[in-house]
């Protein structure tokens, strides 16, 4: 299981990458705005401060295909890592079969079902991004859709994208996309820190403290 961070706020990254445990990072233009940096000064910074990154994500915001391939020119050159973020549409596919053949890595962002999933997998996507928070929000079982992927995936004849579980809200639904079988997450850094807590942890490594307190003065 890989764990990617869904932030554009290179302090929150910075601060979560020194844990050892970050193999990318994705954004959107709603991250990059948060942020207050630019999309490409982020990327290039990125790139170059986290080489062992695999894969850094950047969405490219178009009407058409065409537009969508210039403004990815910008990006591809800057690392292997930088992968170009489509929305799932019919440009945006298109775009990205283009991309494909170059051997650049595609994130198709805004999966919301299998058939979306199926042709992304078609154009040659290296990940699809399906957005759980989004579903739940709205009462459906995104959980299923994890599942559901991962069962078309495994039966598909060919190579298929990573599914990158994405708009993750809790630690919950952390956990049970990476049961259903998504390949990587994608989650904010509060709740890349919230995984590290469990309450028993907590009372247990407290009575472990007292008692070493304990045992260390019946040592003579
Ligand atoms: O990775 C996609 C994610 O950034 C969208 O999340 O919270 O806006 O649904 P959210």
């Amino acid at each position: 299981m890989k764990i990617f961070l869904d932030t554009a706020d290179l302090n929150e990254i910075r601060a979560a990458n020194e844990t050892g445990l970050i193999d990318g990072v994705t954004t959107n233009p709603t991250l990059i705005l948060k942020s207050g940096n630019s999309l490409y000064s982020t990327a290039k910074l990125l790139a170059l401060e986290y080489p062992h990154f695999e894969s850094i994500s950047c969405e490219v915001v178009a009407d058409t295909a065409e537009d969508m391939l210039k403004q990815a020119e910008d990006f591809i050159s800057i690392a292997p890592a930088i992968t170009i973020k489509v929305p799932c549409t019919v440009e945006g596919l298109k775009a990205c079969r283009q991309l494909s053949n170059l051997d650049i890595k595609v994130n198709v962002t805004l999966v919301f079902s299998v058939a979306q999933a199926i042709l992304s997998a078609k154009a040659g996507a290296t990940y699809i991004s399906p957005f759980l928070g989004r579903w739940r929000d709205n009462s459906v079982d995104e959980i299923r859709l994890i599942k559901n992927l991962r069962s078309v995936y495994d039966q598909w004849n060919g190579k298929t994208p990573n599914i990158l579980a994405a708009s993750v809200r809790d630690v919950m639904q952390t956990e049970k996309s990476a049961i259903a079988g998504a390949d990587i997450i994608t989650i904010p850094p509060s709740v890349f820190w919230k995984m590290y807590n469990n309450i028993l942890t907590n009372r247990g490594l407290e009575m472990f403290q007292k008692d070493w307190e304990e045992a260390l003065k019946t040592i003579v």
